[in-house]
């Protein structure tokens, strides 16, 4: 943990740096490497879900020198803004059918698991040769599904992150490490 760059314009609405640029560049290496050794000969569907994921896959499929494939989907929760009954909405689907594939999932954080959950689910129905779930970060304590993750960079305390991907209201998306936000942002008026 080190202290955020206050002389940047981002960075002065961060309260503290959890994971920098450069332990996220490590992290992501290693993890790459990793995958790389364990799909090697599989062609595995590396398939990012937006759109916090783009730094982060943007990032491991370069460091994972073997053959794949790229896709995304877009998903969001159905009901009046709540992930809490975890059903959600297709916005952009696959591209192609996944029967027989290799399917690794990216995620930038996964909170609850709900949407993992739901998309795991939703599938498996298209038979897979397998499925599995890499994400940067885990927010452990904010779980309430039992799903697995093979993949994972940093557990994650419960805090109110963002940056390399994460949001808030569409912002810091764009911060090239995870920081916490500083509570004077929403609790402006
Ligand atoms: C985030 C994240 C996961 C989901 C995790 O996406 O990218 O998809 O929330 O939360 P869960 O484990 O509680 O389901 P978000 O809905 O914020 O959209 P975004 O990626 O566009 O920021």
């Amino acid at each position: 943990m080190s202290a955020p760059p206050q002389d940047t314009r981002l960075g002065a609405s961060i309260a503290e740096v959890l994971f920098s640029a450069e332990a996220i560049a490590s992290k992501v290496s290693q993890m790459g490497a990793a995958l790389a050794a364990h799909y090697e000969g599989k062609r595995p569907l590396v398939v990012g879900i937006l759109n916090g994921c783009f730094p982060f896959i943007a990032d491991l499929v370069r460091a994972m020198d073997i053959e794949l494939e790229v896709d995304f989907m877009s998903v969001s929760s159905y009901g009046a803004g709540t992930k809490s009954t975890g059903v959600v909405r297709f916005i952009k689907d696959l591209e192609e059918p996944i029967e027989g594939r290799h399917v690794l999932l990216v995620e930038d954080i996964i909170d609850t698991g709900l949407t993992l959950r739901y998309l795991t689910e939703a599938l498996y129905t298209r038979k897979p040769a397998s499925i599995e779930v890499c994400a940067l970060l885990d927010k452990q304590q904010a779980r309430t599904q039992n799903i697995e993750v093979q993949w994972r960079g940093f557990v994650c305390p419960d805090a109110f992150v963002v940056g390399y991907g994460l949001d808030y209201a569409g912002r810091y998306r764009n911060l090239p490490y995870v920081g916490v936000l500083d509570p004077s942002v929403y609790t402006k008026g």
